[in-house]
């Protein structure tokens, strides 16, 4: 009762195009939307179901893309995989936010155009795109959508406490991994079923997260919705055992776990990876590859089918072993794998504030263990950290250079929400800008904010920028101009 006389204090009803009131179903569910009596009254009857069974889910994925990246990004293609699995119908449809070309009034209009009662908008939240979702679910509300809007992604799920206000503008909130419990929003047979980690605007926000079903979701490699193709992004397992402060791939809660997929579907996968002989980039996503119990396994498999291509891995240094060293070894009889480090900072002092120590000694055996294999490695540094100068910088950039390291990333501290850093913001003396360090430099991108720290000044800054901008340029990084030709897919 609380719950549902908070919901209709908080949201005026919808007012609806006239036509679309003219239809006879939609009688039902306007009552249902703007009932007020009891929570039974949002449990529709049989032939009130029979309408949410009808229910459509306008699905809209706005991705910061590289011009090599698939048509469909790999979060964007689970969701469908799932919804499709489940018979679910929808208007799928992707964005790429940093082409010159992208506007979010397209967006806006293309939901408008499905707009109906019966059909629910379902938007994913990151840090690259919340400008334009902002905008979008202020016209959204302008326009008077009839259905449900659906927000999800990092920016929903690390949100621990009082989504609302970041978001005004939405109906439901799912935070976690949204596959499964989209599903179930779309097949209950109440427009506001109770879903673990699914909140509803007025009610109180719990701050749960949705558990991940990764045995059960179907993949989308294996039911052809991401095609073989030059390169494609890969995921093996979701999170990361480790808690350092500015990274949102942290273990937050236990809701947040790292999770595996079943290894029989990543042993397909790398079967389907190997025997595509144009599949020749594959960048794993997973935050740390060489955690969990099949990593070894996985590179056999690719040993065994014998994988041609680049293999890319990100993987905590300090974890790694000689096995899998040895496995990469194999594996390059056939491919090429480059093996990626973050290391952030080497001066204590910023390692404690980022709760990130490195163990150096063992950073050092790792190193020469790779270099006696000649394996590739490149390794990323963040400059921006709360105590850093520019001293501290140029040291942590001089241990990689006197071993002999020939690809250094550095990247700009972003905020991210939900992280102890995020939290820690005003604490810290932190100050966001828009400003933008390099467009050299892989990750810079114009709408997410960089951070300043009282612990150096903006010319320090400035000049941190330019010495991460020319790691790129002597690494030869691949520019990003965001002008090449993107791939489209919907
Ligand atoms: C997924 S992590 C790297 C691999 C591995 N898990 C590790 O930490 O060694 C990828 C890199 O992204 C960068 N990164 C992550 N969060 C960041 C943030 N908030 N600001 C700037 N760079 C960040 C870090 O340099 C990090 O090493
Ligand atoms: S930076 Fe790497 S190790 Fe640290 S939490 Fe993120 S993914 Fe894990």
């Amino acid at each position: 009762m609380v719950i549902l006389s908070s919901w209709v204090l908080a949201r005026k009803p919808k007012i609806i195009n006239p036509f679309i009131l003219e239809h006879p179903l939609f009688a039902s569910l306007k009552r249902t939307f703007n009932c007020s009596s009891t929570r039974s009254g949002l449990v529709l009857n049989r032939e009130e179901f029979q309408t949410v069974a009808q229910r459509k889910l306008i699905l809209i994925s706005l991705d910061w893309t590289r011009p090599k990246d698939p048509p469909l990004s790999l979060g964007h293609a689970s969701i469908l995989a799932n919804l499709r699995h489940h018979n679910i119908d929808i208007f799928p449809r992707s964005w790429s936010v940093n082409v010159p070309t992208f506007s979010p009034d397209d967006v806006v209009e293309f939901i408008m155009m499905h707009a109906n009662p019966y059909n629910d908008v379902a938007l994913g939240a990151f840090v690259w795109n919340e400008q334009a979702i902002q905008h979008i679910l202020r016209e959204l509300k302008k326009h008077k959508f009839p259905g449900r809007v659906i927000l999800g992604g990092p920016q929903v799920s690390y949100v621990k406490k009082g989504i609302e206000k970041y978001y005004r503008y939405a109906d439901v909130y799912i935070r976690g991994y949204a596959e499964n419990a989209i599903v179930k929003l779309m097949l209950s047979k109440s427009l506001f079923p109770c879903i673990k980690g699914v909140h509803y605007f007025g009610q109180p926000d719990l701050g749960l997260s949705a558990a991940a079903e990764l045995d059960i979701l179907p993949s989308p490699f294996l039911t052809k919705l991401i095609l073989p193709q030059r390169f494609i992004r890969w995921e093996t397992q979701r999170g990361c055992p480790f808690r350092c402060a500015f990274c949102q791939h942290r273990e937050s809660d236990v809701s947040m776990k790292r999770r595996q997929f079943p290894m029989s579907r990543v042993i397909q996968e790398a079967e389907w990876i190997a025997k595509y002989s144009n599949i020749q980039d594959v960048a794993v996503l997973d935050p740390t590859f060489n955690s969990g119990p099949y990593y070894l396994d996985i590179m056999g498999k690719l040993i065994k089918e014998k994988y041609r291509g680049k293999l890319s891995l990100q993987c905590r240094i300090e974890m790694i072993k000689k096995e899998f060293l040895d496995k990469v070894v194999q594996l390059n009889d056939t491919a090429e794998t480059v093996l990626e480090f973050g290391l952030q900072t080497t001066n204590p002092k910023e390692q404690a504030i980022i709760n990130r120590s490195n163990n150096m000694k063992i950073v050092e055996k790792v190193l020469t263990q790779v270099r006696e294999r000649n394996i590739k490695i490149e390794v990323s540094l963040i400059f921006g950290l709360p105590e850093q100068t520019i001293t501290t910088f140029k040291k942590s950039i001089d241990f990689w250079f006197n071993h002999k390291v020939p690809v250094i990333h550095a990247f700009p501290l972003m905020l991210l929400r939900g992280t102890p850093l995020h939290e820690m913001k005003a604490e810290l003396g932190l100050v966001e800008s828009y400003e933008v360090a390099s467009p050299e430099i892989d990750r810079v991108q114009t709408n997410i904010p960089h951070v300043a720290s009282p612990s150096f000044t903006y010319e320090e800054w400035k000049e941190m920028s330019k010495i991460a901008e020319s790691l790129e340029i002597s690494t030869n990084n691949v520019s990003k101009s965001s002008n090449e030709k993107h791939n489209q897919f919907f």
